[in-house]
């Protein structure tokens, strides 16, 4: 079958409430398209896992500050089509403007306050909201049983299961290994802005990550000294730190040593020009 495309909210609530009645159970899987492998492996999961596979494609202005990248963010709605056609998605969601999803006299903001807190939180002031928004939206519009999201957007896959869970959404939420180049650069729709040359640089997060989950397992507990060794490895390439951090795996809280049984994760942001990447690892 080939995948159909929905261009309105309208269509698409009424297409979701039809594939309910008829008994079937939908995966959704969010996206801002320009789909690479890592979104790829959502949706073969998402295929496994339910009877009607949806993703949307949508680049939502709300979680962009207005310094960011929104008006370049990359865009190929026609490859994007042939990906999902690929891996047997059904319905691809991809609102024909953002007026379909912010029509004229919006108001309402959906908040998850403690673990939007620190980290891209921080450093992106306003981001954790717009994407709580825009998924509380899609969860109503589309009503699935499920939903996946990639642990390459640590904070945010936290900030999804407080929200589905807090509002009762009544959906699981499925969090998926993050999906990485060969060389171990995580793979992400901002890598295109990335010059050769910045590419190589790049790798200094996982890098840096890597060496981070080398030392714990060898038994150093400091965080600082974990921080310090991925900071080496990003000064090293001359990537700019946005932030380094380790925080308590579930409640993102920073921690000052990592203890046995309390699972931990690094999570590094960093530029290179004015790219911005991100990376995470369980330690
Ligand atoms: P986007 O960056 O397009 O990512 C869509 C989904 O793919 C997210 O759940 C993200 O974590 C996952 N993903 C991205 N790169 C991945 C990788 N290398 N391995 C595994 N999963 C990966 O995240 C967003 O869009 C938006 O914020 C969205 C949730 C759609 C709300 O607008």
């Amino acid at each position: 079958m080939p995948v159909q495309t929905v261009r309105t909210t309208a269509e698409m609530q009424q297409r979701s409430e039809a594939l309910r009645m008829s008994g079937k159970r939908i995966a959704l899987v969010p996206t801002m398209g320009f789909l690479h492998e890592g979104h790829l492996s959502l949706m073969r999961e998402a295929k496994a896992r339910a009877d009607v596979v949806v993703v949307s494609i949508f680049v939502n202005p709300t979680q962009f500050g207005p310094k960011e990248d929104l008006s370049r963010y990359p865009r190929d709605l026609e490859g994007d089509l042939s990906k999902c056609e690929s891996v047997g998605v059904d319905v691809v969601f991809a609102p024909a403007d953002p007026k379909e999803m912010y029509p004229d006299g919006y108001q309402t903001w959906v908040e998850v306050t403690d673990v939007s807190k620190g980290l891209c939180g921080e450093k992106r002031p306003g981001h954790f909201r717009g994407v709580a928004t825009v998924v509380a939206k899609l969860f109503n519009i589309v009503r699935p049983y499920l939903a996946l999201f990639g642990e390459k957007d640590y904070q945010q896959l936290q900030v999804i299961k407080a929200l589905a869970r807090d509002l009762n959404f009544g959906i699981e939420i499925v969090g998926m290994p993050t999906v990485r180049d060969p060389d171990g650069l995580a793979m992400s729709s901002r890598n295109a802005y990335l010059s050769p040359s910045e590419r190589e640089r790049a790798l200094a997060l996982s890098r840096g990550l890597r060496t981070a989950h080398h030392l714990a397992r060898n038994g150093v507990r400091e965080v600082r000294e974990l921080v310090q060794a991925v900071r080496k490895e990003l000064e090293a390439a001359q990537v700019r730190e946005d932030y380094v951090e380790v925080v308590d795996a579930e409640t993102l809280r920073s921690l000052t040593t990592i203890e046995p049984g309390r699972p931990a994760r690094v999570l590094v942001a960093g530029f290179l020009g004015t790219t911005r990447l991100i990376d995470n690892l369980a330690l």
